[in-house]
């Protein structure tokens, strides 16, 4: 069965749900608080493994009571954790608000996560592997070893630029598909704008000055997808649906476009494949806690 190696961020998601913005040096109570299993990479293989796929995690948690917990919340997905390591520093920690709109605001602690190390992945692991998924949240120069090795090793490989950060271009030689949502898309082109939408997405392409072969997915939420694949644009509208929790959407893309690629090849197909997914994980509390299943996903497909 082909698989997938996730190489990412494992938090533990400390939620607020709150009525509105606090103002600089105000209290306000918070509807609701919950601890969730976070981080881009524990989302994104969660989003993998809930639909089926043969997914492992390779990350890294700290030897504290996050750490404990984190690990016993992973254990419930069916994910490969044989490669979660564990170093003294503390485990990675994101501090989340979710507004009665559903929109969010996140501060994130990578802590134990940037002792991530590639090696963790042997070759021979890449070889019997077909999709390998990075994303921001571990040391660049790992996920660029990892992903050099996993190209020799004939399998494709997913870069989400997020937390958006502006990397060498070596990284990007190596990445077959970029995601990014549209804000990361502005840093990527470094050009900011009131306004970040679609026509901002295809007037600013060209500036990318991207490696020929990259794939490029621009998710910009309620408002769409476009993709840019070999020559071609396509744009996707995402589906209506009443949003309570964004926190994930775009991990749960990316889990799901992994998933998808792992049998067809269609970029298109994925792209709405992924996009019905994650307009699923949106009508659900916490992140990797809202990943949807295939069965669900199919009966909107
Ligand atoms: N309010 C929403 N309604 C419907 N779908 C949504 C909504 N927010 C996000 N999505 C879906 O999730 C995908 C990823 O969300 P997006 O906000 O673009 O990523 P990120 O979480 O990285 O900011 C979108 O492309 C869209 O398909
Ligand atoms: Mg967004």
């Amino acid at each position: 069965m082909p698989e997938i190696i996730v190489f990412g961020g494992i938090n533990m998601d400390l939620f607020a749900y709150i009525p509105r913005s606090t103002q600089e040096g105000e209290t306000i109570q918070a509807t609701s608080v919950e601890f969730f299993l976070g981080g881009k990479g524990a989302n994104q293989a969660a989003a993998s493994a809930r639909l089926g796929a043969k997914v492992s995690f390779v990350g890294t948690i700290g030897q504290d009571q996050f750490g404990i917990d984190v690990k016993k919340l992973i254990s419930k997905e069916n994910i490969d954790i044989s490669k979660l390591s564990s170093s003294r520093d503390q485990t990675g920690v994101a501090l989340i608000n979710v507004l009665k709109n559903g929109r969010n605001e996140v501060i994130a602690f990578p802590g134990a996560n940037k002792q991530t190390s590639s090696k963790l992945i042997s070759d021979k692991k890449l070889k019997s592997c077909s999709i390998v998924i990075g994303q921001m949240e571990l040391e660049e120069s790992q996920t660029y070893n990892l992903f050099l090795r996993a190209k020799k090793n004939g399998c494709q490989t997913i870069l989400n630029l997020a937390p958006f950060k502006t990397i060498k271009k070596q990284l990007l030689k190596q990445t077959d598909i970029l995601i990014v949502n549209e804000i990361e898309f502005s840093g990527l082109t470094r050009r900011s704008s009131k306004k970040i939408d679609l026509k901002f997405v295809e007037n600013n392409f060209s500036r990318l000055d991207l490696p020929p072969q990259i794939k490029l997915i621009v998710t910009m939420g309620e408002k769409g997808v476009v993709v840019f694949a070999g020559g071609i644009k396509k744009y996707f509208p995402s589906r209506k649906v009443k949003a309570i929790d964004t926190v994930g959407a775009g991990d749960c893309f990316v889990g799901a476009l992994g998933y998808f690629l792992l049998n067809d090849s269609d970029i298109f197909s994925a792209t709405h494949f992924a996009i019905c997914a994650s307009s699923i994980s949106v009508t659900r509390k916490g992140a990797a806690e809202s990943m949807p299943s295939i069965d669900e996903v199919v009966k909107i497909l």
